[in-house]
């Protein structure tokens, strides 16, 4: 893993990606002194042609979402780096340019054609670019080079589609030097979730059915779709957030120890839980879905789904999914995995729940005060940390029980900033250190997951529930625990 001068080709440079996330994460990274000595960043989108200008946006951009006051020195520095050109690189004229110009900054800059190509744009051009980039020979695997490729996602649309892409991808770069994104592995607390479970004594040796009543896995937003209907109408909330993070934390949070902590030990153990997940005998039994209303969020009226921008006004898509799963293997049989996340709810809130079982001494049993069970969260957003909650005797009371917290958190510490999750998979791609990333077969089972939910649906339109903005979803998903006896724990 080393800093290798390289140069950053993104293809999106004027889109959003490139303004809220990856320019930023640049500038981060190079205050931190976390880039190597020579590097490009070479932007390529929208005909603007005018560097002065573009170089503007981005610095605007950089005052809006980067979190610290932004120094004038590493700015100056990193924008002598950034280079903007409009090439069509789905002709053959635009790559002849690209390549100009790649070739003759590897020259200005002594770098020997190490090259990052980043897709941050829309997948339907993910296979033509990567064609191209070979066919017009800018890619270069031998000696002292490398190119590599980071894929945004969706990484397709069903597992056919993933597979297509994949093939086209692969026919040009190995495995090895392709980095599918899923940013929620850039997020501290899911870094963290291996040490959590691996390096604790405490957690550990419970960690399975014999003391875990139930796991729940959340992640509900505020937001609603914004302006990116056309791209959620083909998706919504299954394709854009279950398929992906959500199937990530789970298999994070399940996963057996891995034999090291190498990247293909860990994925190798990834793969496992997602292979055994269950199968649906009937989806509407195991998974609820949902559609939000007008409402109001923070005290601000926001519009229904179906009337937001490029969302048909008869719309079934979802945009909120509430499922229960079991990963089928020792470790893990007969308890459940809920897992729930949707838009225009009324917290943001990503958390994994650890519920135990309520097996305590009969005499606490009888009890009439209820006992809560044991709770070990892993709050990975807003607030990172972890919490656990207990019972203990009400302080002056005889014989009252209460849950009481130890709560951490690590992000509210004075002065600490945890770096953006863009900031670490982008350091990643530049060590070529793909642990962060998902490995095809990844894709491929969490789309195998997916699918069967999806043409379950296709073919079953009914059962789409509306909540109103600003609430905590539709009662089906609450149902969907109360008929096992349980509920969640995060309203
Ligand atoms: C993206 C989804 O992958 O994740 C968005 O496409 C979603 O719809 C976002 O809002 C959530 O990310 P975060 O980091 O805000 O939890």
């Amino acid at each position: 893993s080393k800093l290798e001068p390289c140069q950053i080709i993104i293809f999106g440079g004027t889109g959003d990606l490139t303004h809220r996330k990856l320019i930023p994460a640049f500038y981060n990274l190079l205050e931190e002194d976390l880039l190597p000595k020579e590097f490009t960043i070479v932007a390529t989108g929208r005909c603007i042609d005018n560097r002065e200008e573009y170089l503007k946006s981005l610095y605007n951009s950089l005052q809006k979402f980067v979190s610290r006051e932004i120094k004038e020195e590493v700015w100056n520095s990193l924008k002598g780096r950034i280079y903007y050109k409009c090439f069509d690189i789905l002709e053959e004229n635009g790559c002849k340019g690209l390549k100009e110009l790649l070739d003759s900054l590897d020259n200005k800059y002594n770098i020997p054609n190490r090259r990052i190509f980043y897709l941050a744009v829309p997948p339907r051009f993910f296979g033509t670019i990567v064609t191209n980039l070979d066919r017009y020979k800018l890619l270069d695997f031998s000696g002292d080079s490398w190119s590599r490729v980071v894929i945004e996602k969706p990484f397709g649309y069903d597992l056919e589609s993933a597979c297509d892409l994949n093939k086209q991808i692969t026919k040009v770069f190995p495995e090895e030097n392709i980095y599918r994104i899923d940013h929620y592995l850039g997020k501290e607390m899911l870094q963290s979730m291996m040490v959590i479970r691996f390096a604790n004594l405490l957690f550990e040796p419970l960690w399975n059915n014999k003391y875990i009543d139930n796991i729940q896995i959340i992640s509900n937003e505020k937001v609603g779709v914004g302006d990116r209907g056309a791209y959620y109408e083909k998706s919504g909330a299954l394709r854009d957030m279950v398929q992906n993070h959500m199937l990530q934390i789970l298999s994070l949070t399940a996963m057996e120890p891995p034999a090291d902590m190498t990247t293909e030990s860990i994925r190798d153990e990834k793969i496992k839980v997602l292979k055994s997940l269950s199968k649906f005998d009937n989806v509407d039994e195991y998974v609820v879905r949902g559609q939000y209303e007008a409402g109001k969020v923070d005290k601000e009226e926001v519009i229904a789904y179906h009337d937001e921008k490029n969302v048909s006004s008869d719309s079934k898509t979802e945009t909120y999914v509430a499922l229960k799963t079991f990963v089928n293997n020792l470790r893990w049989s007969g308890v459940p995995f809920y897992i729930k996340t949707g838009k225009r709810l009324s917290t943001k809130l990503t958390e994994v729940i650890v519920e135990f079982k309520s097996d305590f001494h009969p005499a606490y049993q009888n009890n009439s005060t209820n006992l809560s069970p044991n709770l070990l969260v892993i709050k990975i957003q807003p607030e990172e940390g972890v919490y656990f909650q207990f019972n203990a005797k009400e302080p002056g009371s005889k014989e009252k029980i209460v849950p009481v917290k130890m709560d951490f958190c690590q992000n509210c510490q004075v002065g600490f900033n945890s770096p953006e999750a863009y900031e670490r998979l982008m350091h990643s791609v530049i060590i070529g250190d793909q642990t962060l990333f998902t490995r095809w077969d990844e894709v491929e089972y969490s789309w195998d997951f997916v699918d069967q939910i999806a043409d379950f649906w296709s073919e079953n339109q009914k059962n789409l529930p509306k909540y109103p903005a600003g609430s905590n979803g539709p009662k089906e998903a609450d149902d969907l625990l109360i008929e096992d006896g349980r509920k969640w724990w995060d309203v």
